[in-house]
């Protein structure tokens, strides 16, 4: 199938990289494969690029590309970056280490557009929202079985929703009658739940969907654990770029990078350093990059895309 996903910010993404000749690096989320086949096209044939995703489709399709365009030294590692140090090891048997890392978090466009798969609300779909097919039936397990406070906690935590309560409780309602199996449901349910007009300008399924989709894929402890494992697995003035679409991941990224820039994180009462801690990186991003208004008209997925890149000192 071919791709309609467009890369966000990937021009800003090469500036800030820089990639030279035969370099070494890992692209976390492949997706359709636009990070990482800028990266090579920079970096040249030498290079060696490990692309990962979580998504079993997307890495057999990119198999694809690599075969079409004959490329070389792209390896694909089907897996969570939440493992990162592991599914390099794994790998090469070793720690080997990269010149550049980057994520592009959240979902592609065709995983949006899927017709198999829950990402969208479009009706009819199976309520699956797994990035990857080792986690179906996540979604239906949280929806159908999760307490109404667990899902009220999902739905304010990651969809940042004011009416969470009242749709957690129109949701335990509605699968005491029938479980809740397809996209269409889930949503007639939230239009039930809350004020709802259709000259919105976002659909008031938009959030639940997103915070839904986060747990599924256990989003934000994922980009957590991940964070550290790149800069460890970086050479001193190597460079981890990481796109995020929401506010949560962006400020996990934000405090992640502050705090590893210091030399000390005691807390601010304490009279002498306590911790021991040292720098690990400078920020470049010195405000976050946002994309262009000629990008963000192209291709409207990128409205929200917020780029922060760190160096290891
Ligand atoms: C926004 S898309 C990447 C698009 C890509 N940069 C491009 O230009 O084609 C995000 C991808 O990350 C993958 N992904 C999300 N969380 C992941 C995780 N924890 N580990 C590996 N891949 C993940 C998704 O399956 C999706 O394919």
């Amino acid at each position: 199938m071919a791709s309609k996903h467009i890369p966000v910010l990937i021009d800003q993404i090469i500036d800030y990289l820089q990639p030279a000749e035969g370099q070494k690096f890992i692209d976390c989320t492949l997706g359709a494969g636009g990070y990482t086949l800028a990266l090579k096209k920079k970096a040249g044939e030498q290079s060696l690029i490990m692309a990962i995703d979580q998504d079993e489709k997307a890495i057999s399709e990119f198999q694809e590309v690599i075969k079409e365009k004959s490329l070389k030294n792209i390896f694909l590692i089907n897996g969570s970056f939440g493992k990162l140090k592991n599914l390099i090891i794994g790998r090469f048997g070793r720690k080997i280490e990269f010149n550049g890392i980057v994520f592009d978090l959240g979902l592609s466009s065709d995983q949006l557009n899927d017709r198999e798969r829950g990402f969208s609300f479009q009706d009819g779909r199976p309520l699956d929202m797994a990035f990857s097919h080792k986690e179906e039936g996540k979604t239906q397990e949280i929806v159908n079985h999760y307490k109404e406070q667990e899902l009220l906690t999902i739905i304010r935590n990651f969809g940042e929703e004011r009416y969470a309560a009242r749709i957690a409780k129109k949701i335990v309602e509605e699968r005491k009658k029938q479980n809740i199996k397809t996209t269409g449901k889930l949503k007639s349910i939230i239009e039930d739940s809350v004020p709802y007009s259709r000259h919105q300008k976002i659909h008031p399924a938009t959030k639940t969907f997103q915070a839904l989709r986060i747990a599924t894929n256990e989003e934000l402890s994922n980009l957590q654990k991940a964070l550290p494992q790149a800069i460890d697995l970086l050479v001193p003035t190597g460079k981890v770029a990481v796109v995020s679409y929401h506010s949560l991941e962006d400020r996990i990224v934000k405090n992640f990078f502050r705090q590893e820039a210091k030399n000390c994180i005691c807390p601010p009462e304490a009279w002498q350093c306590q911790c021991g801690h040292k720098a690990k990186v400078k920020v470049i991003t010195k405000k976050v990059v946002t994309p262009t208004a000629k990008e963000k008209q192209a291709n409207p997925r990128s409205r929200s895309a917020k780029l922060r890149v760190a160096e290891k000192i």
